[in-house]
């Protein structure tokens, strides 16, 4: 999405909302250092995370100054300039099931001062971040979580999930066909200009994956304070294909005490082909001198079980929810994906705040291609009374729930199992299944 995200005026309903409580609603100017320094300092102490050094601030700086910052400001504070609440937004691409992305809004930064908690400083933030997605044009907006019991109120919903991985290094005896290019161990720096290339074609083959900012790898690749201790333990490995073509990188390090052997932590772990991943697994897990690989914010389907004699070697830890979307725009949303296969399903889509209320009609073709539309007038009301056509497949939903199923990581029929969505003729639950099935589980394999 080409948009600056700094048009987009502030909030009135947000400032009008802080101003009652004798609080400022302010958005950055991403040129006043000061402020911007400010309103680093105030995220990082939300997360209670230690105080940036001068070297991790300019990083944050440059990453922060692209995004669309705003903050909260008291007054009566002891320091009137210092936010007591921060949030940031920017235009992202989603990747979707099929190959294509669509235009998100990313929320992150949400931190409240422990001073001026629960008294609706989020909800204001929140809400207004959803108004700048619709502002921006977004047709969803996502989120990752610290808590899962926050964001459902704004009609977020958890769409793919993440797990732990843990390789027991005594029991791994590689039985996966070997891939037809090399991989070779290289200085972090040197990834420097084959990663954004190699990142994004992985970002693409993965729905759940958001665009990655130029700022993350070079954080990821140490290159943000090389000679810190951190940066100086970070290894890499790099895949090139059969033509020497870069297909693939992983970042980790090994954590271990005097004299014993390590556990291999995986860092970023990017690949742009299949092959890239078995090769890359395959050196990760063959290190000598390490008991276990942990690898976080791994598929819950990850092929690597089957890549082994022993498939117990492999187990999954910390199964759970980690992207977040909300759809704003539900013809945007599902027409930016592949569907499971061809039919023809109506959905009845509730929304307390309103954005993405109303019926939608979803027809795609033998290939999965869909058209989508929104049923207005009779269509609509059609659709929604007792007079529904029985041939019609239709269920009814809320806007979590089609949030969860957007990209494949819920089956429809689980949900209506919990009985968060009806279906209106028999086997419509089974259509939406094979409809939303995906090819592959969605993923986001990053923190935002
Ligand atoms: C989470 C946080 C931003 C909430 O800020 P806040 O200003 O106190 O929240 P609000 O007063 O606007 O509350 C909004 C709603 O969320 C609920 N809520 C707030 N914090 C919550 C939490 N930690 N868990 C569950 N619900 C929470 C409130 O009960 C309220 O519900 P309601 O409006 O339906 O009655 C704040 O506690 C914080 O800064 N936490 C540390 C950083 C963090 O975890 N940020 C989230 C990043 S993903």
């Amino acid at each position: 999405m080409s948009f600056d995200p700094h048009r987009i005026p502030l909030d009135r309903a947000a400032a009008i909302a802080l101003r009652e409580r004798g609080l400022e609603y302010r958005l950055l100017d991403a040129k006043d250092t000061d402020a911007l320094t400010r309103w680093v300092r105030a995220d990082f102490r939300g997360f209670h995370q230690a105080r940036p050094h001068a070297g991790e601030l300019d990083a944050q700086r440059r990453v922060f100054g692209e995004r669309r910052l705003q903050g909260v400001y008291d007054p009566a504070s002891a320091d009137p300039d210092f936010p007591v609440a921060t949030v940031s937004g920017w235009p992202t691409g989603l990747s979707m099931p099929g190959g294509r992305s669509i235009d998100a809004w990313a929320v992150s930064s949400v931190t409240v001062a422990p001073t001026h908690r629960r008294r609706g400083i989020a909800r204001a933030l929140m809400e207004a971040e959803l108004a700048n997605a619709r502002a921006a044009g977004a047709a969803v907006a996502v989120l990752t979580a610290t808590e899962a019991t926050i964001y459902g109120r704004f009609g977020y919903a958890p769409a793919a999930r993440a797990a732990t991985l843990e390789i027991d290094r005594s029991r791994v005896h590689w039985t996966g066909r070997d891939a037809p290019g090399r991989c070779h161990l290289v200085e972090p720096a040197s990834l420097a200009a084959d990663a954004p290339a190699v990142a994004r074609r992985a970002v693409a083959r993965t729905a759940g994956e958001i665009d990655r900012w130029p700022g993350l790898l070079d954080h990821v690749l140490g290159l943000v304070d090389p000679e810190s201790e951190s940066a100086r333990h970070i290894r890499a490995v790099r895949y090139d294909d059969e033509r020497g073509q870069a297909q693939g990188f992983a970042t980790y390090r090994v954590r271990r005490e005097p004299d014993r052997p390590g556990v291999l932590e995986v860092g970023f772990f990017a690949a742009a082909t299949d092959d890239a991943e078995r090769a890359m697994w395959r050196v990760l897990c063959e290190h000598d001198f390490i008991t276990r690989v942990r690898a976080p914010l791994r598929s819950v389907d990850e092929p690597i079980s089957w890549l082994v004699e022993d498939p117990r070697a492999i187990s999954f830890h910390e199964v759970g929810d980690h992207l977040w979307v909300r759809v704003l725009d539900p013809v945007a949303a599902l027409a930016g994906r592949r569907f499971g296969g061809p039919g023809s399903l109506v959905l009845e889509v509730r929304d307390p705040l309103g954005h993405a209320a109303g019926s939608f009609e979803v027809e795609a073709d033998g290939e999965g291609r869909p058209e989508v539309r929104r049923l207005d007038g009779a269509d609509a009301a059609t659709a929604s009374s007792g007079r529904r056509n029985r041939r019609q497949h239709g269920i009814g939903l809320g806007v979590q729930e089609l949030g969860s199923i957007l990209l494949g990581g819920v089956r429809p029929t689980t949900l209506g199992r919990a009985g968060r969505i009806s279906e209106h003729a028999r086997g419509s639950l089974a259509l939406a299944d094979r409809l939303f099935a995906a090819e592959r589980e969605p993923l986001l394999s990053i923190w935002f």
